[in-house]
């Protein structure tokens, strides 16, 4: 049986290492390597977005990121978003404007958004329709996303000034 390559990366801003499988992907050692269950497995071939985080700041699909290429990166997942008890406004956006409906696709929305603001806290719509389009939603019709996110990044300005 081929050996399991270790992996010491930052996960949410804390140091961890976990082994991966050969040819193992980023989700499954997230999930069942060190119990971040907050990226989840839609279609698992980089088609819905279920799964993206953020590698170093920049938006990836988990599921077809092979885990060892995250050695020695940031990884940041859904997980981390909140400060203690205070949510990111991203979260705080999703929630007072109904964006969320079954959830499946929040978590990668909310990382896909998250990228965007962190580079551009003024975004357009436009900006925004296409910082999600890779991005898969069933339930809400995109809408109160788009508002959402537009939404938080008034608060992150807010905040900031
Ligand atoms: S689970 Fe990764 S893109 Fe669908
Ligand atoms: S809220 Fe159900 S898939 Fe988006």
């Amino acid at each position: 049986m081929p050996a399991k390559t270790p992996v010491a990366f930052t996960l949410n801003g804390r140091p961890v290492a976990a082994f991966a499988d050969p040819g193992g992907n980023l989700l499954d050692l997230l999930r069942r390597g060190l119990g971040d269950l907050s990226p989840k497995w839609g279609c698992g071939q980089g088609g819905c977005g279920a799964c993206t985080v953020l590698l170093d700041g920049a938006p990836h699909l988990a599921c077809v990121t092979l885990a060892e290429t995250v050695e020695g990166r940031s990884v940041e997942t859904t997980a981390g978003l909140a400060r203690g008890p205070d949510l990111h406004p991203l979260q705080e956006a999703f929630i007072d404007g109904f964006a969320a409906q079954c959830g499946y696709c929040t978590p990668g929305m909310l990382m896909a958004a998250k990228a965007l603001l962190d580079a551009n806290p003024a975004p357009s719509r436009d900006e925004v329709v296409e910082a999600i389009s890779g991005n898969l939603c069933r339930c809400t019709g995109y809408e109160p996303i788009v508002d959402a996110i537009l939404a938080a990044a008034e608060r992150v300005r807010g905040r900031a000034a």
